[in-house]
């Protein structure tokens, strides 16, 4: 569950108090280190933030001068936290108080109707339910894969935000794109993988059987989402991780049983299930992001009702041009209007000048009428070029994962070029998903 992080001086008694006691009024569960002790355990500390949804700053002499305050500051920052700065006196702003927060910072608690208006600023925050962006294309092989990891994991690198990224493909290749085969399938034997979104398992209860072990049949009995950390892999860890959330749903190839289900209300059940689960994990996170398999499947309309968006990488080529054409008439057909996401396209691999002059005329409008809809009227303005960097590399043995990301290389030849495409997309993206 996560909760509102209140940052505080050590003499920000009174306000503290304040802020806490309004919060508890509107039912939004609070975290600070207790007023007055000076030994705290700074992993409590960092969990906390970690697991919060915002930081409310008390902006006082006594905060502005607190180390430990600095420190909350930076991390929140790092994890990309929405923060709430409030003055609790008059005190003169410090460099990285003011860097951080100047912009924000319009009342003082003192103010009439400030708490309220804070209070109504966390709520909003607190009930949001983030975006989720399906990627998907019924043609294989397009990019959804790399889609799903280097524009998303450069949005959270670049962007800020707490992102969630699910693997919905039974082929499960954005799980290796991270993890070597072993340690995906290990982690699936556990059920800590995309199958528990679906069906009780293993993770739910000791006692369970794990769905992934009979293909016959389809558990319906009811259950509870487990906390994000027992279902999925922090993909930010082991030496000089870089700061902020990304987490990893594993996949398998077991959610395939799903188009051998033996009745369709058994599986109108696990679908209810998965949406279930999205739902909750949406406020644990800023963005959830699937990668989908390239066929129609009862995971296609899964991935479909939960999402936002759709996100349809295509190459500048007819056969692509057909799998985003089937794609928007499964969405029309077989998605009801209130559950349809919108529809963004995204032009991958383009370079070679037979696909620029595609390009263009796809941006002209001369291919919507062979698509079904105004293409032209969904394609991102930025494009993924061919790049050596994006080609597909198995993790070495013991390397962390987030070192596949092109957002976290070093320096390198094209690799400049290669981020500012991936950060512009994602840039891009965010503004419509912001909209
Ligand atoms: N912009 C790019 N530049 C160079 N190589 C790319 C680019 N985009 C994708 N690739 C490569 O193309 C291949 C297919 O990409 P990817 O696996 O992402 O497609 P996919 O749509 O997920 O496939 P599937 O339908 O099988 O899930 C991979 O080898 C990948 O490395
Ligand atoms: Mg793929």
């Amino acid at each position: 569950m996560s909760q509102l992080f209140i940052a505080h001086g050590h003499r920000d008694v009174d306000p503290l108090l304040q802020v806490h006691e309004a919060m508890r009024r509107a039912a939004i569960p609070t975290w600070y280190t207790p007023a007055g002790s000076k030994e705290i355990d700074p992993d409590s500390v960092n969990d906390a933030i970690d697991s919060a949804f915002g930081m409310v700053v008390l902006v006082s002499a006594s905060s502005i001068r607190s180390k430990a305050v600095q420190a909350q500051l930076d991390r929140a920052i790092a994890r990309g936290l929405k923060l709430f700065p409030i003055r609790a006196d008059n005190a003169r702003l410090s460099k990285q108080f003011k860097t951080a927060l100047a912009d924000q910072l319009t009342d003082s608690l003192g103010d009439d109707g400030a708490l309220e208006r804070l209070v109504e600023a966390v709520k909003e925050r607190y009930e949001r339910r983030c975006p989720v962006i399906s990627v998907m294309n019924l043609k294989g092989g397009v990019g959804k894969t790399t889609v799903s990891s280097q524009v998303f994991g450069t949005w959270q690198a670049a962007l800020g935000g707490r992102t969630l990224l699910i693997d919905l493909d039974p082929q499960y290749n954005l799980t290796q794109t991270f993890f070597d085969m072993e340690h995906a399938d290990a982690s699936s034997a556990r059920d800590r993988s995309v199958i528990s979104l679906f069906e009780r398992s293993r993770l739910h209860a000791y006692d369970a059987t794990s769905p992934s072990e009979n293909w016959s049949t389809i558990s319906t009995e009811l259950f509870e989402p487990v906390d994000r950390e027992t279902i999925s892999h922090n993909l930010l860890t082991g030496e000089n991780a870089p700061g902020g959330r990304l987490d990893l749903i594993s996949g398998q190839f077991e959610i395939s049983k799903y188009a051998f289900a033996p009745s369709p209300e058994s599986l109108a059940i696990v679908g209810a299930n998965f949406r279930r689960m999205i739902d909750y994990y949406r406020s644990e996170y800023d963005l959830i992001v699937f990668d989908t398999n390239p066929n129609a499947t009862f995971l296609t309309r899964c991935a479909l009702e939960a999402a936002d968006r759709v996100l349809t990488p295509m190459h500048p080529d007819v056969y692509s041009l057909r799998g985003v054409r089937l794609l928007n008439q499964v969405m029309q057909e077989q998605i009801s209007d209130e559950k349809r996401p919108d529809l963004s396209v995204l032009f991958n691999t383009v370079g070679r000048s037979e696909q620029s002059n595609f390009e263009a005329d796809a941006r002209n409008g001369t291919f919507d009428d062979q698509a079904g809809f105004a293409l032209s009227e969904t394609l991102l303005t930025n494009a993924l070029p061919r790049s050596g960097h994006l080609v597909v590399r198995s993790p070495e043995e013991g390397e962390a994962p987030w070192k596949q990301l092109v957002v976290h290389k070093g320096r390198g030849g094209g690799l400049k070029k290669i981020r500012e495409s991936l950060t512009g997309i994602a840039t891009e993206l965010k503004l419509l998903t912001d909209a």
